[in-house]
């Protein structure tokens, strides 16, 4: 019998991909996705823990689904409700005091034992949340398939960066890079499902030190993440490549060079620096400096001179005083982004900042905040607003919000849509860019005679 399972996901990309594996794993079980929580057998939300919003909003999410457990139930049906993810990992046994109608609540590293978790779930609770290093992998099924053009690929798991505002060390665990076999492996099977682009994954993707493949030349050396993007784009077919989440400390000659040399690789890069002051960054116990990030994009654009650039800053980090969060507006204006992500500091419970002296009063955190964004708005609409009258190759990779057109991404992460058919979506195509909108392009599919 079928049986409807409804995921919901929340977080970074790690727990979208996580997500997936779910899903397939939870196939010859007999269970097949349905889109909405109302009439599934299983329903599971794939938390994050990373600020406090994003943990809260798991318990409002259960307070709506205990009431359609219980009306499915009055109706003598079963629902099972599980929660996986960075809020079980962290908050397991609170999880099950606060929610008492929840069956499952596993950590990311264990996922794998879901089929024998659900089977125990049937007559009590299943609290599940080991720290078995990433062991999952060797356990979880091939995939199954590339559900469309662009997939997540997770190469490497956990940090051991302790940066003292955020709990990633504590949820995910410490650092385990894959061994380049398996990966390549996974690769080679979404590619031949239809994949076009791969997205490697980790917490800290370019700490990636994983075996390199057996019976190749360098027969039990070290692989870093520069030489595993070379051996990935000798797949047929996987036109693109990108990598996410760096650390600027970890930033080695050898991925500088995979940015000069293999064309796969797409110019852009999401490198977060938190902060543009170094007494906020050696607060943070990031391990660099603002100048060692300057200079670090000052590499990248040597190697590559059109890679853009995202990343990821915090105001309000305790003990940051105007000068420090003007040093971070200085940072943006010196480096120019394409996009970027910034947060207000959320003190995260069991983090060294979250006790820290010298909280910054809300007000100023959310003044601040408005005018980085501000900043960063202007940098990205600049950015966007230079591609318009260029012709930039889009893979297409989903149906847009209008009928009739197609969604897809430029080498730059941009997000372009074009009317066409859906036949498209698959294909990396010529588009001229017609129009600049704040988080995406407008553009024509040129004709293949005038691309060539
Ligand atoms: N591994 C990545 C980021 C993981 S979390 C890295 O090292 O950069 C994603 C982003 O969330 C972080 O880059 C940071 O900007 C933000 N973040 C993490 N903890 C936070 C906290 N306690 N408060 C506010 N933002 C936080
Ligand atoms: Fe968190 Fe720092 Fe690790 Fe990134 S490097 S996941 S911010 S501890
Ligand atoms: Fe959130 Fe966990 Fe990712 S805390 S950001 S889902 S690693």
């Amino acid at each position: 019998m079928i049986k409807r399972l409804f995921i919901k996901t929340y977080g970074c990309q790690m727990n979208v991909y996580d997500s997936a594996r779910i899903a397939e794993l939870l196939a010859p079980l007999g269970y097949a996705e349905t889109g909405q929580a109302e009439g599934a057998d299983l329903v599971l939300l794939n938390t994050c823990h990373i600020r406090e919003k994003a943990a809260e909003k798991i318990y409002s999410e259960l307070g709506a689904l205990r009431r359609l457990k219980a009306a499915r139930e009055h109706r003598g049906d079963r629902m099972l409700i599980a929660v996986a993810g960075c809020v079980a990992q962290a908050e397991g046994e609170e999880i099950l005091a606060r929610a008492p109608f929840v069956d499952l609540v596993f950590g990311p590293q264990t996922y794998h034992r879901l089929p024998d978790m659900l089977a125990r779930a049937a007559t009590r609770p299943v609290l599940d949340v080991e720290f078995p290093a990433a062991a999952k992998f060797d356990h979880l099924p091939a995939r199954r398939s590339a559900a469309r053009a662009t997939a997540f690929l997770t190469v490497q798991e956990g940090c051991d960066k302790f940066c003292t505002f955020c709990v990633v060390p504590y949820t995910r665990g410490a650092e385990y890079s894959r061994p380049a076999a398996a990966i390549i492996a996974e690769a080679r099977r979404l590619a031949e499902e239809g994949a076009r682009e791969i997205t490697l994954l980790g917490q800290n993707v370019n700490a990636y030190h994983g075996t390199a493949p057996l019976n190749g030349a360098d027969d039990g050396d070290e692989w870093r993440l520069g030489d595993l993007i070379r051996a990935l784009a000798k797949i047929p077919d996987l036109h693109r490549l990108r990598y996410t989440t760096s650390h600027p400390r970890d930033v080695d000659e050898t991925l500088v060079a995979a940015h000069r040399d293999v064309p796969q690789l797409m110019p852009f890069l999401h490198l977060p620096v938190q902060s543009g002051s170094d007494r906020i960054l050696a607060a943070m116990n990031r391990r660099h400096t603002a100048a060692h990030y300057r200079a670090t994009v000052a590499r990248l654009r040597n190697a590559r001179p059109d890679i853009a650039l995202s990343s990821d800053f915090i105001v309000g980090y305790p003990g940051e005083s105007d000068d420090d969060f003007n040093a971070t507006l200085d940072l943006v204006r010196d480096v120019g982004f394409a996009q970027a992500f910034s947060f207000k500091y959320s003190p995260r419970p069991g983090t060294p900042a979250a006790t820290a002296p010298e909280q910054v009063p809300e007000p100023v955190k959310a003044e601040r905040l408005a005018r980085l964004q501000e900043l960063l708005r202007a940098q990205q609409r600049a950015f966007n607003a230079a591609s318009v009258g260029r012709v930039l190759p889009v893979l297409f990779d989903k149906p847009g919000r209008h009928r009739g057109q197609i969604v897809g991404r430029s080498p730059y992460l941009q997000s372009v849509h074009a009317a066409a058919e859906a036949a498209r979506i698959g294909d990396i195509v010529p588009v001229m860019i017609t129009a600049a909108e704040p988080n995406s392009l407008a553009g024509a599919i040129v004709a293949r005679d005038r691309a060539a």
